[in-house]
Order: C-alpha cells, then sequence, then structure tokens
C-alpha cells in the first residue's frame, strides 16, 4: 500500500488507515472477536496508521489496540485523541494537568511509554488558540509522554488557528465527497506548514456506500439514530452533517457516477486520497468484509474528469446548501 510521509513527525503512514470510534462503542454492538478481526484484516492489508480516542467506548477502543498489537510483530502508527472527557465540557477544563492525566490514561489502555500522536479532540473553539494548551503538549513532547501532537477539528477557521502553532504536526477534518471546503483554505495551507492531514468520516457515516434508503433504521446505541440532529454531539459528525434522506438521494448518485464495476464507497475514498494535502483518509469500518473493500481504494485508478465534475455537481446541487458555511 502506498506511504505518504505525515507531516513532519518523520513517520509514514498508509494512504488508507482504520478509524476504531467503531470497536469502542456509538455504532452498535461490535464484539472483541470482531474488533480483533477487524484489526488484523485492517493491518494484513498493509494499514499502518490506527485511528482511536480515550473515550471511544470509554477506553474500550485503545485497549483493543493494544490487545491486538501484543499478537503481532509489525507496530502501525496509532493516533489517541485527549480532551473529550472533560466535565463539564468547557475550555477551562483544559488544563496542564487534566491533559496529562489523560494522556497517561492513554498510555495504559495503549500499553505503551511514548504514544505515537495526540490529537486535540474536536474541543471547545477558544482551545485552538490557547497557548498555554500547546506550552503544555509540548512539554509532554520533551519528557517522552508523547512524540507528536495535533488537533481534529470541526471547523476550517478551527485548523486555520491551529496552523498558527508550530508544534501542530497533523491536522484531522471531516472531508469527503459531501465536505469540500477543507480543499479551499486549509489543506493548501496545510501542505504549505508541512501539517500531515487525516481526512475522516470519508464515507459520511455509510452514506457515500449507497448501501443506505430512506427506510434504513440504526440500533439505539448507534450515534445515527441518537445523534441525527446533534442532540449528543456535534451533528457534523453524523452523516457529515447531512440530512439523511438528502444524503441517500445524493449517494445514489454518486454510485451512478462511480459505475456498476466499482464499489461506490472505494470509489469515495479514491476521492479523498487524491485531494492534494491528504495524508491518509481513515474509514470506520465494523467487519473484514468492509477492511478489505476500503483499502481496495488504495490500488484503484483515478477518477476520470468527467467523474470529478459530476461529483462536483451534486455537491452544488443537493449538499452544499446544508454544510459549506457550517462547517
Ligand atoms: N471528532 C473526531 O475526531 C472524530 C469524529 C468522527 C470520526 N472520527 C474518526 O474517523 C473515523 C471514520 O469516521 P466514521 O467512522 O465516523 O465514519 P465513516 O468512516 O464515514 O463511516 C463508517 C461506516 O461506513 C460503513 N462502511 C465502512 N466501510 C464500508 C464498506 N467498505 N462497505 C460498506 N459499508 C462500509 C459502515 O457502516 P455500517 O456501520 O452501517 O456498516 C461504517 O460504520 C472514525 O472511526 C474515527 O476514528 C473522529
Amino acid at each position: 500500500m502506498e506511504q505518504r510521509p505525515l507531516g513532519r513527525t518523520g513517520a509514514d503512514v498508509s494512504v488508507i488507515g482504520l478509524g476504531t470510534w467503531q470497536l469502542g462503542g456509538d455504532w452498535g454492538d461490535v464484539d472483541d472477536d470482531a474488533a480483533a478481526e477487524v484489526l488484523d484484516a485492517a493491518l494484513d492489508a498493509g494499514v499502518t496508521l490506527l485511528d482511536t480516542a480515550d473515550v471511544y467506548g470509554d477506553g474500550r477502543s485503545e485497549e483493543r489496540i493494544r490487545r491486538a498489537l501484543v499478537t503481532r510483530d509489525d507496530r502501525p502508527f496509532v493516533a489517541t485523541k485527549a480532551g473529550r472527557r472533560a466535565h463539564p465540557f468547557e475550555a477551562a477544563q483544559y488544563t496542564p494537568e487534566n491533559l496529562r492525566a489523560w494522556i497517561d490514561r492513554s498510555r495504559r489502555n495503549l500499553g505503551v511509554d511514548t504514544l505515537d500522536l495526540v490529537q486535540l479532540h474536536c474541543p471547545p473553539t477558544a482551545v485552538y488558540s490557547d497557548q498555554r494548551v500547546y506550552d503544555a503538549l509540548d512539554s509532554f513532547v520533551e519528557d517522552g509522554a508523547i512524540a507528536a501532537y495535533g488537533v481534529s477539528v470541526e471547523t476550517v477557521a478551527e485548523g486555520l488557528t491551529a496552523l498558527e502553532h508550530p508544534g501542530v504536526q497533523t491536522i484531522q477534518v471531516i472531508l469527503n465527497v459531501f465536505r469540500r471546503k477543507p480543499l479551499e483554505e486549509l489543506l493548501p495551507a496545510a501542505a504549505k506548514a508541512g501539517v500531515g492531514i487525516l481526512a475522516r468520516v470519508p464515507l459520511a457515516s455509510g452514506l457515500l456506500t449507497g448501501k443506505y434508503d430512506e427506510s434504513t433504521t440504526f440500533a439505539a446505541d448507534d450515534h445515527r439514530n441518537f445523534n441525527r440532529n446533534g442532540e449528543a454531539f456535534d451533528v457534523g459528525e453524523t452523516f457529515a452533517g447531512v440530512p439523511f434522506e438528502v444524503g441517500v438521494a445524493a449517494a445514489r448518485e454518486v454510485a451512478e457516477i462511480a459505475g456498476d464495476s466499482v464499489p461506490t464507497a472505494a470509489f469515495a475514498l479514491r476521492w479523498v486520497i487524491d485531494q492534494p494535502g491528504v495524508t491518509t483518509v481513515i474509514p470506520g469500518a465494523r467487519n473484514v468484509t468492509q477492511v478489505r473493500g476500503n483499502v481496495a481504494a488504495a490500488s484503484m485508478a483515478n477518477l476520470s474528469d468527467s467523474q470529478l465534475a459530476d461529483l462536483e455537481r451534486v455537491y452544488d446541487e443537493r449538499i452544499r446548501a446544508h454544510v459549506h458555511d457550517r462547517w
């Protein structure tokens, strides 16, 4: 699989990574065996970057990664996140002491002395411009608790703010066929600064597989049920903020553009990794079939000019009004 340098971290990572929110919770049940199979299948297929967070299943995703890795010789780059354990969820909670406690817990969960990468996990906007937070993170790099840090953002504006801080090595942002705004300013600015981009929610929570229809329902413990209107966290994380029925109709058009011989999911992922400035894309997967389908995007042909133009038209006609000015 193609590997790309992750910003200035010194690490090369696979162009298709693995998102492991599904291995923690919020996506219906994924049991221990299924989680282990997903991790093994991804690593066997050449995935060398795993994205997790301390709050995915309250640490379950990180612990499952630790358990999967003890049985293997290879060592992927593990990007975790900190900051969503803050109670109340406000900027004042982002103290050096709290950050350190969250990071130390992730080190224990993952069974490592030094975390490869810690990303601020979509904190309140004010945190991205708080120099004390970056100073704390710099001190954790110096004492070896973390090798590098980055940010995960909801908005392009937050990403641009983070880029003003030279210690930031990576930005994680929603980028997919239905979320194109980062292409305008954020990705060029990140490339210029030598900052890696992790593209998340690349399938718009599954919409861009083309497999749902207007009657599809989701389990009670799946955020695609309980966060449909942003009840639990930013609605942009659920179906990329696109109203479900709008997304289903637009995804039907995307599937037609992909054509019968190309799975829509791989087509949508190929679009993401071909955007200049993207380092890696981190689709989430609940089973081995999904992992393999996603990895296939790395060896697929690039999209044609007419396919690219058609995707842009679908965005402009159906999606832009719902998302472009919001994130
Ligand atoms: N704030 C943050 O920093 C943040 C927020 C969100 C996500 N993330 C990270 O980004 C990762 C990716 O985003 P995401 O998981 O939210 O959304 P996503 O990758 O856009 O969608 C994942 C869903 O797509 C479906 N899917 C995946 N591969 C498929 C395939 N080949 N064929 C058919 N269906 C497939 C599955 O849906 P079904 O479950 O219906 O099968 C899966 O649960 C997460 O796992 C997490 O690591 C970070």
